[in-house]
């Protein structure tokens, strides 16, 4: 009797970080391309920034405001049908701002396992309260869900 083989974790992560789960998985469409085929810009800013603002939104146990884009470098270019994931990890929490790191891997060619990253941002949440004001970051150890 064969034993049964189990896939090994690189071929179930297929290049993508090892042990981390993506906020986001996008694929963008052909409208979201420039006339030379590849994927605009600002669609995959746009990406980034809502990628980001998730935990910095569970960090602050509520709703935040992008105040800043400190740093963006598109690495790779994107192609209509790559399939996306964005990875975002808190780098820093301030008295009442969160920073925010997104990397970005595109899998193109999926069936070759071809996996390049495409986009490394840097970009700083505002906790706000209802008045669009800024408050204080709380505690993390009052969240539930940090
Ligand atoms: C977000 C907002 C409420 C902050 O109000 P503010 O009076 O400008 O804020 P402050 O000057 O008190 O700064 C708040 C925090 O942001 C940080 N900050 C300010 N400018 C920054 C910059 N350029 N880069 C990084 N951090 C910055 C400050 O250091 C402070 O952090 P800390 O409290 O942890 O020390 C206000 O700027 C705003 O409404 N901006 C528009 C937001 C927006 O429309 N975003 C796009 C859609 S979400």
């Amino acid at each position: 009797m064969t034993t049964p083989q189990i896939p090994t974790v690189n071929t179930i992560n297929r290049g993508l970080p090892a042990g981390k789960m993506p906020e986001l998985r996008m694929m963008p469409a052909p409208s979201d391309a420039n006339v030379y085929g590849d994927v605009f810009g600002g669609w995959i800013m746009a990406q980034v920034d809502i990628a980001g603002s998730l935990p910095a939104t569970r960090r602050a146990n509520g709703r935040v405001a992008t105040i800043a884009v400190n740093s963006f470098v598109f690495k790779n270019p994107v192609f209509v049908g790559d399939l996306l994931s964005f990875y975002a990890d808190i780098v820093k929490v301030g008295n009442t701002s969160i920073t925010v790191q997104v990397e970005v891997y595109a899998e193109r060619n999926r069936l070759q396992a071809n996996t390049v990253k495409v986009t490394e941002a840097t970009l700083t949440y505002v906790a706000t309260d209802s008045d669009r004001k800024p408050r204080k970051v709380p505690p993390i150890e009052t969240l539930i869900h940090p």
